[in-house]
């Protein structure tokens, strides 16, 4: 038996079409554009190519793009001044900052000072916080994608027994959260935890977050799991060139497991489809209008 593969490309580029839908109905009913700002410091090549596809699908979704970017030797008062002025400016509903940040930089002071309104990362302190209050929040994009993944295996997540390998501000801990929300009975794996394969074999939800390739091996899924795979790790390839892998082996765990993302195809463009979703639903909460249908 081999798992049904998670189409993630296809059901981001749903999720997509569902934003622009939103964006067209907020901007005639309304006379709001929803706009994203993003924030790129200096050139890391992998960050560069995020903030392009970031910025084409976007504008494809009918939002506005504003593109910011500064220096490798930028200050911390420079950086923070662009975002008192971002988080002054009414066109922007969104803004992100990307990381990582150089050295010179304190990236927590910098997430701290994004209006927690327009913190579409759901990185800011506020945001971690509501959401693990169960208030409404703005919350990060990679869990995000998770759980609507996550969702079209398993349209209720209640009862059920889930494990997430990783501990990260970024994903692991927010994504537990919302499973958590979800109602699901929710196992918080890591570094230090003891028979880690013993641990995720009980899980009918798997989530591999931890930026180790092919760490989670075939034998430690539960036959017929749900498997997400976060981790987007570039190795060395066939002739020189490099590819990306998952931090589950695919070939062992596609065999034992119910469903499965690849990667790249998986959780990655998911990612950027929830930003999206995300800058609707601050533009709609910045207005005072209901939530969004996305
Ligand atoms: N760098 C890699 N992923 C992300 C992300 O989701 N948000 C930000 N701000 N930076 C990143």
């Amino acid at each position: 038996m081999s798992a049904r593969i998670i189409d993630g490309k296809t059901i981001a580029a749903e999720l997509r079409g569902k934003v622009g839908g939103e964006v067209k109905r907020l901007s005639t009913q309304h006379g709001i554009v929803p706009g994203l700002a993003v924030v790129l410091v200096g050139s890391n090549p992998a960050s560069e190519a995020y903030v392009g596809s970031k910025k084409k699908m976007t504008v494809e979704a009918g939002m506005r793009s504003f593109d910011h970017r500064l220096p490798e030797t930028v200050s911390q008062a420079e950086l923070m001044a662009l975002v008192n002025k971002l988080n002054a400016d009414p066109a922007v509903h969104g803004i992100l900052v990307q990381l990582p940040l150089p050295p010179q930089i304190n990236s927590q002071d910098v997430l701290n000072a994004i209006d927690p309104a327009k913190d579409v990362d759901g990185f800011h302190p506020i945001n971690a916080g509501r959401l693990a209050s169960g208030l409404p929040a703005l919350v990060p994009c990679t869990p995000l994608g998770c759980i609507h993944l996550a969702k079209t295996v398993r349209p209720s997540l209640a009862g059920l027994e889930a494990v997430v390998v990783g501990r990260s501000n970024i994903v692991g801990k927010p994504l537990a959260q919302l499973l958590l929300a979800e109602n699901a009975t929710v196992t918080v794996a890591h570094s230090r935890t003891a028979d880690l394969p013993a641990v995720c074999r009980r899980a009918d939800l798997l989530f591999a977050a931890v930026g180790r390739p092919e760490m989670v091996r075939g034998d430690w899924i539960k036959p017929g799991a749900t498997v997400i795979d976060v981790g987007i790790n570039r190795v060395p390839g066939a002739n020189g060139k490099s590819r990306l892998i998952g931090d589950v082996a695919f070939d062992e765990a596609v065999a034992v497991a119910g469903a499965i993302t690849p990667v790249p195809g998986g959780v990655g463009p998911m990612t950027i489809a929830c930003l999206l979703v995300n800058t609707v639903r601050a533009a709609c909460a910045i207005a005072g209008l209901p939530k969004p249908a996305v």
